[in-house]
C-alpha cells in the first residue's frame, strides 16, 4: 500500500469570516471565559464543546453526532471552526457545506464519503532509510532539454547535509529538486529525504538561525544527531480518503489523452468501493500489528438540513461503522420538510438520524455582545470605529442579525479610506445602513411592492 500525505485535500475556505476566532476560550476547569480566544458568550455551548473536544481527544467519540443548533448568525459555524483549532492540526477536521452533495457529476454519498474518510486520520510508524540533516547547499545543475526545444532542465540537483557529526554532499534526481522546491526548502532548514521514495520532507528551521525577533511562526529544531544516512522512525499523519487517493489508479489506459491528463496533474483517479474495502483491511491490520494508530477527526457538516433523506440514510448507516468520526452538524432551521421526502421534522432531521445526535443550542447574543463582537472584528480587519459607532452597529445587530452588522464593518472602511479618514464615525455606518438591505428590511420591501416583480 503506498502511504502518502495528499496536501491538497486540506482544505482552508470558509474561514476568512471567522479569523478572529482561535479556540474555545476555556478556563483549566472547563468553564467558558466571557470573552476569550476571539469569542463572546455563548458559554454554555463552548462549554458542550469542550466536553467533546475531551472525548474526542481520549477517543471515546467515535461514530458519535452532535448539533448546533440555533438561530442564523448565533455562531454555529464560529464555533465549529473554533473546536477544530482546538483538537490541533494532528487530528483530521474536515469542514463541508450540506448542499455540497448536490453536483451533478458525482453521487450524493460519495461526496458523503469521501468526507468521511478525509475525517479519519492514521497515524503510521516505520523505520525508514533516510538522509537527514541541515541544508547546507541547494544547487541545481542544468542541462540542456534532452528532449530538444528550448531551455535547459535540471539534470540533478546537489544538496549538503549537515549532522553533528560533519557534513555530506549528495547528488540527486531532478524529481527530488521538485518536491524539495513543493517543501519550500531553503538552506538553514533541517529536512530528510526518504531514500526508497525520495519524498521530502521538511522537518524546521535549524535552531542556529534563531532569532530572537522572530514574527513569523517557525519551528526551531536542533541539528540531528549521527550519520546524514540512517535509519530512523518516521510518523506520518495521514487520513483515509490520502490513502484512497494515493492508491487509486489513474482512469484510462496509456494512450495520448490519459497521458496529457497525468500531464496536466488532473488528479481524475477512480476510488471504488473495492478499493476502500481493500485499504479498510490493510488499515485494520496496521493497527492489529501495532504500526498505526486511528485518529478519529471531525466531519463537520454545515447546513445539514440542505441534506435530503438518501444522505441521511447514508449518515445513519455509516455512523455505525467500525472506521467513523465524529461527526457535527449544524443548522438554522426550526420546523420543516425533510428534503425529499412530505414528512415535517425538527430541523429538517429524521427523527430516527435526531434520536442519536445531542444537541448544543447557540442563543441569540445581546446587545453588549454583539458590540464586543464587533469589537473583535474590527481589530483583526485593522479598522477603526468611534465609540457611538460601535453602540449604533449593535442596534442593527439587534435589529437585524449579528452577521449583517459585522458584515457592514468592511464597506465602512472603504467610506473612510475614500474620504481620507482613519475612524468609521457613525454617520458612517449611517451611510452605509441606507445603502444595503439586509434580510428582514429586504423581504419587508418585498411584500409592500409585489406587485412589482415577477410572479
Ligand atoms: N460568540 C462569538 N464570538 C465571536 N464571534 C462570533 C461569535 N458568534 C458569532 N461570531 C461571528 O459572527 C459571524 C456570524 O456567525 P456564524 O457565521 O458563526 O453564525 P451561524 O450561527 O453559523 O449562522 P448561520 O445559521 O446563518 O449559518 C461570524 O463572523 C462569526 O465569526
Ligand atoms: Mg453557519
Amino acid at each position: 500500500m503506498r502511504i502518502e500525505e495528499v496536501k491538497s485535500t486540506t482544505r482552508t475556505q470558509r474561514v476568512a469570516a471567522h479569523s478572529h476566532v482561535k479556540g474555545l476560550g476555556l478556563a483549566e476547569d472547563g468553564t467558558a471565559m466571557e470573552v476569550a480566544a476571539g469569542l463572546v458568550g455563548q458559554e454554555k455551548a463552548r462549554e458542550a464543546l469542550g466536553v467533546a473536544v475531551e472525548l474526542i481527544k481520549t477517543k471515546k467519540m467515535a461514530g458519535r453526532a452532535l448539533m448546533l443548533a440555533g438561530a442564523p448568525g448565533t455562531g454555529k459555524t464560529a464555533l465549529a471552526l473554533a473546536l477544530a483549532q482546538e483538537l490541533g492540526p494532528k487530528v483530521p477536521f474536515c469542514p463541508m457545506v450540506g448542499s455540497e452533495v448536490f453536483s451533478s457529476e458525482v453521487k450524493k454519498t460519495e461526496v458523503l464519503m469521501e468526507n468521511f474518510r478525509r475525517s479519519i486520520g492514521l497515524r503510521i510508524k516505520e523505520t525508514k532509510e533516510v538522509y537527514e540533516g541541515e541544508v547546507t547547499e541547494l544547487t541545481p545543475e542544468e542541462a540542456e532539454n534532452p528532449l530538444g526545444g528550448y531551455g535547459k532542465t535540471v539534470a540533478h540537483v546537489i544538496i549538503g547535509l549537515k549532522t553533528t557529526k560533519g557534513t555530506k554532499q549528495l547528488k540527486l534526481d531532478p524529481s527530488i529538486y521538485e518536491a524539495l522546491q513543493k517543501e519550500k526548502v531553503t538552506p538553514g532548514d533541517v529536512i530528510y529525504i526518504e531514500a526508497n521514495s525520495g519524498a521530502v520532507k521538511r522537518v524546521g528551521r535549524s535552531d542556529a538561525f534563531a532569532t530572537e525577533f522572530d514574527l513569523e511562526a517557525e519551528e526551531y529544531v536542533p541539528l540531528p544527531k549521527g550519520d546524514v544516512h540512517k535509519r530512523k522512525e518516521v510518523v506520518q499523519d495521514v487520513t483515509l480518503h490520502d490513502l484512497d487517493l494515493a492508491n487509486a489508479k489513474p482512469q484510462g489506459g496509456q494512450d495520448l489523452v490519459s497521458m496529457m491528463g497525468q500531464m496536466m496533474k488532473s488528479k481524475k483517479t477512480e476510488i471504488t468501493e473495492k478499493l476502500r474495502s481493500e485499504i479498510n483491511k490493510v488499515v485494520n491490520k496496521y493497527i492489529d500489528q501495532g504500526i498505526a494508530e486511528l485518529v478519529p477527526g471531525v466531519l463537520f457538516i454545515d447546513e445539514v438540513h440542505m441534506l435530503d433523506i438518501e444522505c441521511f440514510t447514508f449518515l445513519n448507516r455509516a455512523l455505525e461503522s467500525t472506521l467513523a468520526p465524529i461527526v457535527i452538524f449544524a443548522t438554522n432551521r426550526g420546523m420543516c420538510t425533510v428534503r425529499g421526502t412530505e414528512v415535517i421534522a425538527p430541523h429538517g432531521v429524521p427523527v430516527d438520524l435526531l434520536d442519536r445526535l445531542m444537541i448544543i443550542r447557540t442563543m441569540p447574543y445581546a446587545l453588549q455582545e454583539i458590540v464586543q463582537i464587533l469589537a473583535i472584528r474590527a481589530q483583526t480587519e485593522g479598522i477603526q470605529v468611534e465609540e457611538e459607532a460601535y453602540a449604533y452597529l449593535g442596534e442593527i445587530g439587534v435589529r437585524s442579525t449579528l452577521r449583517y452588522a459585522v458584515q457592514l464593518l468592511t464597506p465602512a472602511k472603504v467610506i473612510v479610506g475614500t474620504n481620507g479618514r482613519e475612524v468609521v464615525t457613525k454617520e458612517d455606518v449611517e451611510e452605509i445602513d441606507a445603502l444595503f438591505y439586509d434580510a428582514k428590511a429586504s423581504a419587508k420591501l418585498l411584500a409592500e411592492q409585489k406587485a412589482g416583480y415577477l410572479q
